[in-house]
């Protein structure tokens, strides 16, 4: 097959990228934006790794569960794979990615259902959007790491967000600013972060460049300022492509976001990690809580802590917390929020979770929420050889949690298990299981 080369078949299966999969000849190709049961028109438009992408030109029979998207740049951003699609379709293909990943480690566990978020625009709390090599300022095109779609709206934050953009593009504009070149490593602008405490109403602003001062700044502080309860100024001078800043200079306002979950509030710096649904943040606790409730546990080793969300929340449950998190500055901040929260039976700790000595511990209870990559395979093997009663294992990635569990299978099973939807309109799922130590 070659670029460019157009064929029509049917879609018969997702990725775990959300992409509808159809043979093409003998070839396996995926299609974004198309769902099983779809006949398209598409043309061939990449390879990689000898997975075949390929554009759909024609829907030539749609899905019944095809809808009119609320956002017009659905079917072309990378932010929203699923938009066209109802929402209890949605659910219905996370069901099946979650159930295939399980079954691919285990007998025991299935899931019956995903529980659905309750707000399917604006449920995020934070949005990076990249500045692309024109100067667009939005999401990557799916598949493609350099190309952007130039939003001038976007349904996954607020509406206060997409002013927020409105007058940064503006100045991107004005002022004449060079975009960030990913290939040459040169350039000045990169990224404009937003994050918002939902529950607080407060907003933090960060643009991110990888070097000097903003121009004309006070002029686009005080255009920001109605929008934003704090600005900042990060710089991040490496060549890999993040939004987090190793200099920050605060330009307005607090110096961190508040955000409440679960009766408790959390405050959070700017380069820290916190769930990016906050309503449904506050299911997955209450399903953690529910998960550990038969049994509460003396000491909770909650690894993966970022600023403390598992272990504040469940803390009047046992009679010990122990948080472990990599981010030192989310630690500090996990520290303070447990005293602002009234908790007095946590202790935190900066390390790597990988590197700690947990044999002084003694935990009959381990919460782990690692990043998408899952397990460092020492955490595995020291769970392993600890062997705590219980492990509740929160994951962002069913794929890497059913490799982990191919490992703590030798000695848990899998007693309890849902999946909730925080990122609706995409394919990613929490799935939150407890493993039990088998006798
Ligand atoms: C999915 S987040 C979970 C954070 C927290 N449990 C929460 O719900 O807000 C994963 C966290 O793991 C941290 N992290 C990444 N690698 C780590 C490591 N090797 N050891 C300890 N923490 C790590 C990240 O900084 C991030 O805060």
């Amino acid at each position: 097959m070659k670029f460019g080369d157009k064929a029509i078949f049917k879609i018969t299966d997702i990725d775990k990228k959300g992409r509808g999969c159809g043979t093409v000849g003998t070839r396996k190709v995926c299609v974004p934006f198309a769902v099983p049961g779809e006949e398209v028109e598409a043309r061939m438009v990449a390879r990689k790794q000898g997975v075949v992408r390929m554009e759909i030109d024609r829907v030539i029979t749609p899905s019944p569960a095809r809808v009119t998207p609320r956002c017009p740049y659905a079917g072309r951003c990378g932010g929203c794979a699923w938009q066209q699609f109802d929402y209890a379709l949605q659910l219905e293909m996370k069901r099946s990615l979650v159930n295939k990943s399980l079954a691919s480690c285990t007998s025991d566990a299935t899931i019956d259902a995903v529980i659905p978020s309750p707000s399917l625009y604006y449920y995020r709390n934070r949005m990076d959007y990249g500045i692309g090599p024109n100067g667009e300022l939005g999401l990557k095109e799916p598949g493609r790491w350099n190309a952007y779609v130039d939003l001038d709206t976007c349904y996954l934050l607020s509406p206060e967000s997409v002013e927020v953009m409105r007058i940064f593009r503006t100045y991107l504009r004005e002022e004449n600013l060079e975009p960030w070149n990913v290939r040459t490593h040169t350039g000045y602008a990169r990224y404009l972060v937003i994050r918002e405490g939902k529950n607080s109403g407060t907003r933090m602003v960060m643009i991110v460049t990888s070097t000097g001062a903003l121009p004309n700044r006070e002029q686009l502080i005080k255009s920001l300022q109605p929008f934003a309860t704090t600005i900042y100024h990060g710089i991040n001078p490496t060549i890999t492509d993040l939004s987090i800043a190793s200099e920050l200079e605060l330009l307005h306002g607090a110096p961190l976001l508040e955000e409440r979950v679960d009766g408790k509030t959390f405050q959070i710096p700017v380069n820290s990690f916190f769930q990016t649904n906050t309503e449904m943040a506050g299911r997955l606790i209450a399903t953690a809580r529910e998960f550990l409730a038969d049994r509460p546990p003396e000491t909770l080793l909650d690894l993966y802590c970022g600023v403390g969300l598992f272990g504040i929340c469940l803390a009047s449950s046992a009679k010990k917390i122990i948080g472990v998190e990599l981010d030192a500055d989310a630690i500090t901040l996990a520290r303070a929020n447990a005293a602002a929260n009234g908790v007095t039976n946590a202790t935190f700790i900066a390390a790597k979770a990988e590197d700690l000595l947990w044999r002084g511990e003694q935990a009959d209870t381990v919460i782990i929420d690692p990043p998408r990559a899952g397990l460092h395979p020492k955490v595995a093997e020291t769970l392993l050889t600890l062997a705590p009663e219980r492990i509740l294992y929160v994951s962002c990635n069913h794929e890497s949690f059913a490799r982990d569990f191919a490992a703590l299978g030798k000695k848990y099973r899998i007693t309890k298990s849902a999946a909730l939807d925080l990122f609706p309109h995409s394919p990613h799922v929490e799935l939150i299981t407890l493993l039990e130590k088998v006798p």
